[in-house]
């Protein structure tokens, strides 16, 4: 293990990570996987409990999208959707819009989640333009909000590490409060009220604040500003690349949460964690309003180089089917009643653990603050063959969708045994 992390240390820049500590800190080099287990160059095996960074859906090398991926292999990898077509795309996208929470939508893809917001914004700004509605150029975001690390996603995305250097970058948003505040959905739709004239769009993530370190909205809470988008015309855009494709429990958080958005973002579980793919779905309002004479200034002119990849489109395809077909999105309320049991019964006790936050599959476990507590129980959670990493202080639990109840038992078993040697009682006591 130590050769290859050297190796990779001494080539790979790794994302969200601090390079000069990444050797120090123990890293986990995959070399192969099977199910809901990752195995290590030296053959050890991790029960991956984030779902390789919550792409994972139904655990890793599936038959039946292994077949998928090697059947578009046999006829093409990749051709440009930029004015011409894709026959497995077509295919995947009427299989689509048979389940968006969107009204007679069409999809615009790329390839991970923040340009899938980032066409959204662009969308809902030139939407507005192609009306000839002057002066509708800004958007409202939720504090707390993460949606990507592009310029565009990042201005929308909340203040505090990792955003505020790129201050002078992001564009200013309207802010409204994040889950975390009572009585944010209120305050959310007065804003959109008060200031419509100067919105283009709503931007949130429907029940979950992932990145937040997983705040929690109840599906309830949601009325207010999906009555307020709907009375003014601000389009609202439901950025579901974490929730979409059954983490929460249905298809798409959107529909727990009564909302019809404009915009849909999706990302990450699409090719259940296989390729990178995103999408941009637009309703037919947003749609049209982009219709035009050829080469004139309503075109979006917009699009990456692999949007739209065959082979991505023929996995995702399948993807979509095997979740209707194994009957998933049963299995992820099931197995999220026992989480919240678990979690009731063995972690939400201890007392170095501050508040348990859970909707579907989407966990948070926030540890009393401390020095570097999240890291150092993630790090020991790892030393027992469980993969996790925090947020902060934040433990965060995303098990792939068809997770087993004895697996769940295990991460639950793990993570106390973790937190316990991290955070003896005794030295709670002493901080008190
Ligand atoms: C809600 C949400 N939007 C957007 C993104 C960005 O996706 P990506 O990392 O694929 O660019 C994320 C990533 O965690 C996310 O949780």
């Amino acid at each position: 293990m130590a050769d290859w992390v050297e190796r990779d240390a001494a080539r790979v820049w790794h994302g969200f990570t601090q390079m000069a500590a990444y050797a120090a800190n123990s890293p986990v080099i995959v070399e192969r996987a099977e199910g809901h287990e990752l195995v290590d160059v030296d053959g050890r095996r991790y029960l991956d409990a984030i779902s390789s960074l919550w792409v994972t859906t139904l655990g890793h090398r599936v038959p039946e999208l292994d077949e998928a991926l090697a059947g578009q292999l046999g006829r093409v990898a990749h051709a440009t959707l930029l004015g011409n077509g894709s026959r497995v795309v077509i295919e995947l996208a009427e299989a689509l819009a048979e389940v968006v929470p969107v009204d007679d939508p069409h999809f615009l893809f790329a390839s991970d989640g923040a340009p899938a917001v980032e066409q959204a914004l662009k969308i809902a700004f030139q939407y507005w333009a192609n009306l000839g509605v002057a002066g509708r150029t800004r958007y409202l975001a939720l504090g707390g909000a993460y949606h990507g690390d592009t310029v565009g996603s990042l201005s929308v995305g909340a203040d505090g590490f990792g955003s505020d250097l790129f201050g002078p970058l992001r564009f200013p948003v309207v802010r409204a409060p994040g889950y975390d505040e009572p009585g944010w959905s209120q305050a959310a739709a007065r804003l959109v009220e008060e200031r419509t004239g100067e919105l283009a769009a709503v931007v949130v993530e429907p029940l979950v604040q992932g990145a937040a370190g997983m705040h929690v909205a109840d599906p309830g809470d949601f009325a207010a500003l999906q009555e307020a988008c709907s009375r003014t015309g601000v389009l609202l855009v439901c950025d579901e690349v974490a929730t979409g494709f059954g983490r929460t429990g249905t298809l798409f958080a959107s529909e727990q949460c009564g909302l019809r958005p404009d915009l849909l973002c999706l990302g990450k579980g699409i090719t259940g964690g296989y390729l990178p793919m995103s999408a941009t779905v637009a309703s037919r309002r947003v749609y049209e309003a982009f219709l035009g004479e050829d080469l004139g200034p309503r075109t979006f002119y917009h699009g990456h180089s692999y949007g739209g990849n065959a082979l991505a489109a023929a996995v995702a395809l399948r993807h979509l089917e095997l979740l209707r077909e194994r009957d998933v999105l049963a299995s992820v309320r099931e197995r999220s009643r026992e989480l919240a049991e678990l979690l009731e019964e063995r972690i939400a006790p201890l007392d170095a653990v501050a508040e348990v936050r859970l909707r579907g599959l989407m966990c948070g476990v926030e540890l009393v603050p401390g020095d570097r507590h999240g890291r150092k129980v993630c790090a020991a959670a790892v030393a027992r063959g469980v993969l996790l990493r925090p947020i902060g202080d934040v433990v965060i639990v995303v098990p792939p969708l068809t997770i087993t109840t004895p697996e769940l038992e295990r991460i639950v078993r793990v993570l106390e045994a973790a937190i316990l040697e991290v955070i003896p009682v005794a030295d709670l006591a002493r901080a008190r």
